[in-house]
Parts: structure tokens; sequence; C-alpha cells
């Protein structure tokens, strides 16, 4: 579940006065911190979670720094809920997409360690369709975005019944910051990658403190929020670079300094969702790589066109971002997915691999030229500075140190996919599983691709225990659309 795109539309940054009691949490316990060195897990990289306590439950919940309020849903109900007989309706992507229920006020608490004594939160009673975060075991969501004026719909309806002195309908960011005014608001988050050899297990969501392995992010260019008061985690990108060349990108933003484009760092979009035409831009490098339209050949991911690239499983794409002059590799894992696809006589089943990074179409339209997700941001470490407070104070700020080496990166792919497909069904080269799924090939006809660790080895087709796969559906990405 995404961040708001209603939250897109406010456009002027309130600056928190805010009057909240003030309790000591600077001086964290290194206890504490290495508590919160891990608190952060993925759910098949797709969705990133932590625990939260609130009223006393601990739910677990999405990570969305695309929108800004609190809400939770356990399926067995919430005990200590103090409903404050208030309600309302958090709309996300573009709009459809809604939880509503009764705003209730409680202790709120992060690995112990980032506590707000008094915080309203939604208990969704409703939302729209069924979403598909419950199915998988997350509950609830924290928004880590922005409290624009009118950008969090808790905080409307609190203050709405009680009045701008009331601030404990804020979100858990603004309240937290609110206790010491002193220091810099800012949060830090590592996302892990599951599958690679490089023992990035571990994720974090810190909040006024940086993870400690990744403390010189502190040296990092800054980021500024462009354009300056978007309400969005929104930063100019230099240039999208495949193969070392950067692709053709106009940007339809004027607030886009020329020859570069802004695109918005969001937690809950899972994957890199950019407009069309620059997807084939960097799937067309692949040798191999063909583009279909077939409806029978599911999307890796949410896409807002049904065009997928199928790409040979083995091609190492060479993807980096340029922020502020500075490269930053994407892993070739993050690149592509990998599944399994059954064929349409349902004889056989094939390995297939998609664009990991689709197309964004309308979303976002005139505030972004592309929604940076969890493809990119495994990448990184981010500090995600709200210029609210402190030393800081002034326009919002990103600061982004690269947690991927190129070379490593290049050399993990091959080993991690090779391993994986060890044990996982044939792969056909990309236009021969086209006309597999167009009828103009029998699947019993089609040759697979010969690798070395497979050549006549037709019998090992067992599945790979763990690789998320959904036969037909291969649905590894869920509807983020903010
Ligand atoms: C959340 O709590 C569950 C149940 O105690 C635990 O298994 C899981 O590891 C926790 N997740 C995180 C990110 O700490
Ligand atoms: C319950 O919520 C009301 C506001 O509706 C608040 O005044 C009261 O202090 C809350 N009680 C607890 C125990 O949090
Ligand atoms: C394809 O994979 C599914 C899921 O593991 C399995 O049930 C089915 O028997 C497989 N089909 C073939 C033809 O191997
Ligand atoms: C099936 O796809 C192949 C490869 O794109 C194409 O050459 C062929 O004309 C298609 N056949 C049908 C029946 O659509």
């Amino acid at each position: 579940m995404p961040g708001a795109a209603a939250s897109l539309l406010f456009l002027s940054l309130l600056v928190l006065e805010s009057s909240a009691v003030q309790f000591d949490f600077k001086v964290a316990p290194p206890k504490a911190a290495t508590a919160s060195n891990n608190n952060l897990d993925s759910v098949g990289n797709n969705r990133y979670i932590t625990n939260i306590t609130i009223s006393g439950n601990v739910v677990p919940v999405l990570i969305d720094t695309g929108s800004t309020d609190l809400w939770v849903a356990p399926p067995q109900g919430l005990t200590n809920f103090n409903d404050t007989g208030l309600s309302t309706t958090v709309r996300y992507g573009d709009g459809s997409t809604f939880v509503s229920g009764d705003i209730g006020v409680g202790a709120f608490s992060l690995d112990g360690q980032f506590t707000v004594p008094f915080q309203a939160y939604l208990n969704v009673a409703s939302e729209a369709g069924e979403d598909p975060d419950l199915d998988i075991g997350i509950f609830g969501l924290l928004g880590l975005g922005f409290e624009t004026n009118g950008g969090s719909e808790i905080n409307n309806a609190v203050q709405h019944a009680q009045g701008p002195e009331a601030t404990w309908g804020q979100s858990v960011l603004s309240n937290i910051f609110a206790q010491n005014p002193d220091s810099s608001n800012f949060m830090g988050i590592a996302l892990s990658r599951l599958g690679d050899q490089e023992g990035s297990a571990d994720g974090s969501l810190t909040i006024a403190e940086y993870d400690p392995d990744y403390e010189s992010v502190q040296n990092s260019p800054k980021l500024s929020q462009t354009p300056a008061g978007s309400g969005t985690w929104s930063i100019v990108l230099d240039s999208f670079k495949v193969g070392g060349n950067p692709i053709t990108w106009p940007s339809t933003l004027s607030a886009a300094p020329a020859g570069k484009n802004i695109v918005l760092l969001d937690t809950g979009t899972t994957n890199i969702l950019m407009p069309q035409a620059q997807v084939n831009a960097i799937y067309s490098t692949i040798p191999g790589a063909v583009l279909t339209q077939d409806p029978n050949i599911p999307l890796a991911h949410v896409s807002e066109s049904h065009n997928v690239w199928v790409v040979p499983c083995t091609a190492e794409i060479n993807v980096a971002t340029t922020f502020a002059g500075q490269d930053f590799a994407i892993h070739p894992l993050d690149v592509t997915d990998m599944g399994i696809i059954q064929s349409p006589d349902g004889t056989h089943n094939f390995t297939v691999c998609l664009n990991a990074f689709t197309d964004i179409g309308l979303i976002g339209q005139g505030e972004t030229d592309a929604l940076f997700g969890d493809s990119f941001l495994r990448n990184v470490y981010t500090a995600f500075d709200f210029g609210t407070g402190g030393p800081t104070k002034g326009t919002p700020f990103v600061q982004m140190l690269s947690t991927t080496d190129a070379t490593k990166s290049a050399a993990d792919f091959t080993a991690v996919r090779a391993a994986a497909m060890q044990n996982m069904p044939p792969e056909l080269k990309p236009i021969d599983l086209i006309r597999v799924f167009n009828g103009s090939l029998n699947a019993a006809d089609a040759v697979p691709v010969s690798t070395d660790s497979k050549k006549n080895d037709a019998s090992r087709r067992t599945f790979a225990p763990g690789m998320g796969v959904v036969l037909g559906g291969f649905l590894l990405g869920f509807s983020t659309l903010f």
C-alpha cells in the first residue's frame, strides 16, 4: 500500500511549531541503538515492515515515505482501543484505494526507543478492495512523509474537532521530533535485499539518529527537496545510466533543472515506476530481450500498461543513477525479477525473467517523473531530513550513501542467478517464450536455453524453497501506487 497521492496536492510546507510536552530521548543508550539496527524486515523484497506498539498492541506495519498517517488493522482487533469518536478516510494512489475507520489515541513505540505517549491513529474498519498486504501479514501502515498543511487526514480531523492547539493528531514523526526541538528532524532508512550474497540482510529505521553502520551518510551531498515545499521526498536526478551511458529522459516538470529529472523516494512502492519510453530505453539494451503486450504473460510488478520485457535471466545489466554528480549503482538483482510461469496448455513450467522497472502511466503526473521505490532504495542508505528542526532547519533534504558496489554486485548477480536456476525449471529464449504464449510454438517443442549447469538435466524440475513463486500470477510486486 502506497503513500498518499493526495499529499502531493498540498504545496505549502507547514513548519511545525509544536507545543508538545518534551521528553528526553536524545541520549540513546548504546543497547537501544543496536536494537534499532535491525528493525526492518523484508517481505519477499517487495514490502518493508517494522513492528510498532500502539495502545499496547504489537502490529507489523509497512513503512511508507510516501504518506503521513498511521493506521492499523490487526485481524484480532485491538485491545485497549481508546476511541476518540472521530473518524476519517485516508486515500492513496489515484484515490480509489482508501482505508476508513475510527481515530483512536494511545501510546506509540518503535523498538521501545522511539516513543510518543499520546498518538492518534486510525483503527481501520473498512477499506477499498482487498489490501493484498493483509494477506501477507502486514496489518497497518506507518506514514513517514510530510505533515504539510492538510497532508494528514487524522490531524485534520483532530484539529477540526479540537482546534489547532491539539498536537496528538500529528504524524508519529512530528510528535517524536517535537519532543526534542533542538535536534535535526531526520530519519535514516536501510532496506535489506533478500537473496544476494552480500549479507545485506539487516534493514533499519532510525529516528533522529543514524544507523551506526552508515553514519558517514552525513558527509554525502545534500539533495534538496525539489520543488521546495512539494510536501514529498522529491529530489533532482542528474541522469539514469545504462552501461555507463545516460538514457534520454526529458522531464515533464517545469521545476526540474534543465536536462534533469525529479524523482520521488517512496519506500511504499515496490519497484521503480518510470515512463514507458525510459523503461524501453533500459531493457532494449539487453541482447535477446523482447517487449510483449501479451496479457497472458503476467507483469512482474504493477504497471500502468501491459508492456512486459521478457529478458534472459542471466543477462546482467549495468544500471546507475546520478545524484549531485555522484553515481549510485543499482544491483543487477534489482533490475530484473525471476519467477516461474506455466505454459498456457499447462504442460510445462518455465523460468522467466521480467523487467522490474515498469510504466508509471499517469501516476504522479505534474508532480514527479518517477517513483523510486524499493528496487532503488535497497542500493542506498538514506537520511531524510525534514528541515524543521535544529541546525538543519530550512528546505528539506536527503543524503544518500551507496551500498552497492557495481563490480561486486555484477559478480554477485552471476553467482546468485546461476545457483537459483539450478533448481528451477528450464528457461526459454525470450522470443520462444513469447511464441509459446501466442500459440506459434508448442511448449513441448520449445528448446530450453542450455547452460552448463543444466545441460542434459531435464529431470531437474524441483523448486527452490522460498522463491516466492506464484504460478500464473507471477505476482512479485504489489499495487503500490505511491
Ligand atoms: C516482529 O515481531 C515478530 C513476532 O515477535 C518477529 O518474529 C519479527 O522478527 C519482528 N520483526 C521485526 C522487524 O523486528
Ligand atoms: C482517550 O481519548 C481521549 C480523547 O478522545 C483522551 O482525552 C483520553 O485521555 C484518552 N485516554 C487514554 C487512556 O489515553
Ligand atoms: C508446475 O509447477 C507447479 C507448482 O509447483 C506444479 O504444481 C506443477 O505440477 C508443475 N507443472 C509441471 C508440468 O511441471
Ligand atoms: C507470435 O510471436 C512471434 C514473435 O513475436 C511473432 O513472430 C508471431 O507472428 C506471433 N504469432 C502470432 C500468431 O501472434
